[in-house]
């Protein structure tokens, strides 16, 4: 049996930080109000999504003690790339030095898991070790004066270098799911800004969590209380609290960096576990749910067996 491994990670972040004292000096906002409303304290700031993506790469394939010319796929997951034409992946593959294909997703924050997920099925049908990359710099689409936006957002990215194994994997089970009829609740127009309605996407964005969180446990064999460590899109903690608590998993399994990166789009999911990597909060046959939902509206989870 053919699996895939993880065997490195890394992160890249720009710089800069803007705390919401910042954001409150320009906008008719608090920081009060954002902490409470969002658990966001402070965010980064700046960069291209291709130089932040080559960062986290890079760094996730000295990890894996691999250079890019060993690597033959690369998918790069962003909402924000630095063209329309080409992908960033295309950037992303010069830079790194990747031998084979390399392409973009766009599943708005669900998007890591989503390129995982067709990483792992391109791993299982040949590829033998691919770079998955969450990469965004939304700041770029967002107008700055609209403070029910602006506070929201963070840029930054995360990366896994996925290899191909004899043996089952860590993959245990996904769910991929979208609804295209609520695709008007998160959108940004070419040369736009980001609009989103805050409100609605919260209502659906608990059900989606769990949902398909419920989902692909089940394809896994396992309940929710298995979980070692939940990873979940950083969107809002009270979207993360809701969710852990209607699934039963408590705050101590639960990742959350919101604070720090604010949201991230498709970088924040690999953002949070290598974060849990880094602080020992994950060990080799720990049990890991991802949990992502955003813009489409999409929804994606994935379960993986730490190790092997
Ligand atoms: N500072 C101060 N007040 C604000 C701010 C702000 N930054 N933003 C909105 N308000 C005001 C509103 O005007 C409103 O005032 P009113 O009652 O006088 O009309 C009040 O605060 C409450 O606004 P709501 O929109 O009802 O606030 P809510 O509690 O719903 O929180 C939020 C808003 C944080 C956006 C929340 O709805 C949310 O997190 N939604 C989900 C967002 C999400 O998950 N997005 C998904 C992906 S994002 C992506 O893909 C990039």
């Amino acid at each position: 049996m053919r699996g895939a491994v993880v065997t490195g990670w890394g992160t890249a972040l720009p710089d800069k930080i803007v705390t919401n004292e910042d954001l409150s000096a320009r906008l008719n906002t608090s920081d009060s109000w954002i902490t409470e409303r969002t658990g966001i304290k402070e965010r980064r700031i700046g960069g291209t999504t291709s130089q932040l993506a080559i960062d986290a790469g890079q760094r996730a394939l000295e990890r894996a003690g691999r250079g890019g010319d060993e690597i033959d796929l690369l998918v790069l997951a962003t909402t924000t790339p630095d063209a329309l034409v080409p992908g960033t992946s295309a950037t992303v593959q010069d830079a790194l030095g990747v031998q084979g294909g390399a392409f973009d997703v766009n599943a708005a924050c669900s998007g890591f898991v989503y390129a995982l997920v067709a990483a792992h099925g391109l791993v299982l049908a040949g590829a033998e070790r691919a770079l998955v990359v969450g990469s965004e710099t939304l700041s770029r689409i967002t107008d700055w004066d609209d403070r029910s936006v602006a506070v929201l957002v963070g840029d930054g990215a995360g990366a896994v270098v996925l290899e191909a194994t004899d043996g089952p994997g860590q993959l245990l089970a996904w769910d991929l799911g979208a609804n295209g009829s609520l695709r008007h609740l998160l959108c940004c127009d070419h040369g736009g800004y980001l609009y989103m309605n805050g409100k609605e996407i919260f209502r659906h964005a608990v059900h989606a969590v769990v949902s398909s969180s419920l989902k692909a446990l089940d394809r896994a064999g396992l309940s929710a209380t298995d979980i070692d460590l939940f990873v979940p899109h950083q969107a809002n903690t009270r979207i993360i609290t809701a969710a852990s608590q209607r699934l039963g998993i408590p705050p101590e399994r639960c990742v959350v960096t919101i604070d720090r990166y604010g949201n991230t789009s498709s970088a924040s999911i690999p953002l949070a576990l290598v974060d849990a990597l880094d602080t020992g909060r994950l060990r080799p046959g720990g049990l890991v749910l991802l949990s992502g939902f955003g813009g489409g509206m999409t929804w994606a989870s994935a379960v993986l067996r730490w190790g092997g």
